[in-house]
């Protein structure tokens, strides 16, 4: 298939509190670099996000504090948009779920369905807190989960055993609101038959071997387990209005109606963008390859429900690629943000260049398999890699020339097969970097640059201009002009993980536009000769500080002494 654009988007975080470190490297860092680099690539690329504002996670987050919803859901809605931007995190628009567009998008595709018949709208007894005066679907209820006997499972899934459930199969359900043990009241709701679409997902999935080995082994166990009825409605105020007669009370379960939020939040940029209508070529046009980026426990919802979704509908296209990444750890513990064991990304702007966390948070991606997050290890990363190797290297090239040759690039003559070599390496590392971004895999990616960064170093230590520079100029000119090259291309090669520290350096390379990269240098302009002969060279600094183990051992403390809720 030949795509002539793509449409990455990103899980839409549900607005009832702030994001962590888990968050950036589930979904949005490696949406982001990827975004980057075809951006780089001068491809035509649309990358949409937004706030999820609905669902018991936002109800309960207001009942907790005694507010109403929409405080909460305005309160993290501004916060995450804005650590999103102070984390370098790209969006050509950024949506919220409570908007009237939304909830027109998500209550058309829902008529949309119910005329083509395709729900089962059926009666069932559902578990009703008598105290409260309402209905308790998913996290509203809590009790023993049936497969593992924990006792804190929530009414849609056992955070133990992992298991998805249903809040009638708890054994001594507990009412999240009162405390109290729930009755059994019948209810009526409109069905998603997910059985059906089995030959469809089977068929889909055929075309997709493509696909990381734990997306498609998540996939086929859902499948083997075998699909039932998902109701796609719930017995509560806080949502979008289920837009039919008759079904007062009744709102659309958040998971039918937050992926639709990547659609709405599409119309809304086209709207800005001044061409209403433009929304339709990145959703309905075969030509756009859509690429989903979501953590592990968003599977499900982005392989088997929302394509169901989508086909059933029958307008739109399916994803291409679903890059789902696995969990992040935090010092060989599970992140927890009811027990505190989390950093904040908002807090922890303030204290560290947030390049720094990128790079390292690039390094350790749970990409295949839970990782860890170990403030010793991005200690020995930032002071190794960029410290020690890409820091020193560029400083030592840039400040040399400005201190023996006026800041002005030198000309070369007759390269030793060694210069060759080194400036042969600017295309091998370039082709390593783009043919892991194209797989996804961004650690690979960010290892296949710094390379770039470790062979300048090396050469430079080896070539010893400091010597030639008295007996043999010209070697040490050669030299010069090599490491100059290398260094420039490091700034295309690292851009997508370093975008601030890189646009810094090539300011250092005088490499032309003030923000590096944004429009007028593309990723072919990254050559073997990228600065000519006679260049002049911008001022040098030191890039890359190192990072104190005081400072580590007071992120270390800190980390042990944040409250638990
Ligand atoms: N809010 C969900 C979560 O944080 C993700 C929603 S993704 C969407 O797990 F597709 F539904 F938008
Ligand atoms: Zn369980």
């Amino acid at each position: 298939m030949n795509f002539k654009r793509t449409l990455i988007t990103s899980a839409l975080p549900y607005a009832n509190g702030p994001l962590h470190i888990g968050h950036l490297a589930g979904a949005y860092l490696p949406s982001d670099l990827y975004t980057r680099f075809l951006r780089l690539r001068g491809e035509d690329v649309l990358h949409i996000c937004g706030s999820d504002e609905h669902g018991v996670p936002i109800t309960l987050a207001a009942e907790k504090e005694g507010v109403s919803p929409q405080v909460i859901v305005d309160r993290y809605h501004e916060l995450n948009k804005n650590t999103f931007e102070d984390y370098g995190i790209e969006f050509d628009y950024y949506g919220r779920t409570s908007s009237a567009t939304h909830h027109k998008t998500a209550q058309e595709f829902f008529l949309t369905l119910d005329q083509k018949g395709i729900f089962k709208k059926k009666s069932e007894q559902q578990l009703f807190d008598e105290s409260a005066n309402m209905f308790l679907p998913d996290r509203y209820v809590k009790g023993t989960c049936p497969h593992c006997s924990f006792d804190q499972a929530y009414g849609d899934q056992c955070e133990s055993c992992g298991t998805s459930l249903s809040p009638s199969e708890l054994i001594h359900p507990i009412s999240a609101i009162t405390g109290t043990t729930p009755i059994l009241k019948e209810t009526e709701h409109w069905f998603l038959p997910l059985g059906e679409f089995e030959p469809f997902l089977t068929s889909w999935m055929d075309t997709h071997k493509d696909w990381k080995a734990h997306v498609q082994g998540q996939i086929q166990s859902w499948i083997t387990q075998g699909l039932g009825d998902r109701a796609v409605t719930r017995d509560l105020t806080w949502g979008v209005p289920v837009p039919l007669e008759n079904a007062d009370g009744k709102v659309l379960y958040v998971w039918f109606d937050a992926p639709i939020g990547y659609i709405s939040a599409t119309m809304e940029w086209a709207e800005l963008q001044g061409d209403p209508s433009k929304w339709k070529t990145y959703w309905q046009d075969k030509q756009t390859r859509l690429v989903h980026f979501i953590g592990k426990d968003n599977i499900v919802f982005h392989c088997i429900i929302f394509p169901s979704m989508l086909h059933a509908h029958g307008e739109y296209v399916l994803a291409d690629q679903v890059p789902a990444n696995e969990f992040l750890n935090l010092e060989g513990r599970k992140l927890s943000t009811s027990k505190g064991w989390a950093i904040w990304l908002h807090e922890l702007k303030n204290e560290i260049d947030i390049d720094l966390i990128r790079y390292y948070i690039a390094c350790t991606l749970p990409e295949n398999k839970d990782s860890d997050f170990s403030w010793s290890d991005f200690q020995t990363r930032v002071n190794n890699d960029l410290a020690d190797v890409l820091g020193n290297f560029a400083f030592r090239t840039l400040s040399f020339i400005h201190r023996f040759e006026n800041g002005v690039i030198p000309t070369p003559q007759n390269l030793s097969e060694e210069d060759i070599k080194t400036l042969k390496s600017i295309t091998t590392q370039k082709e390593a970097v783009e043919q892991a971004m194209e797989g996804f895999r961004f650690k690979e990616a960010a290892g296949a640059a710094m390379e770039l960064a470790r062979i300048g170093n090396r050469y430079f230590s080896d070539s010893e201009p400091w010597k030639t520079r008295k007996s043999d100029p010209q070697l040490c000119a050669n030299t010069l002009y090599v490491s100059a090259q290398v260094c420039a291309a490091l700034t295309w090669l690292l851009a997508p993980f370093m975008p601030t520290k890189m646009s810094q350096l090539a300011t250092q390379c005088n490499l032309g536009s003030s923000e590096h990269l944004s429009s007028d240098l593309l990723w072919t302009d990254c050559t073997e000769e990228i600065i000519k002969p006679g260049h002049e060279l911008g001022e040098g600094a030191v890039l890359f500080p190192k990072i104190e183990d005081e400072w580590i051992q007071f992120q270390r403390e800190k980390l042990q002494n944040s409250p638990s809720e």
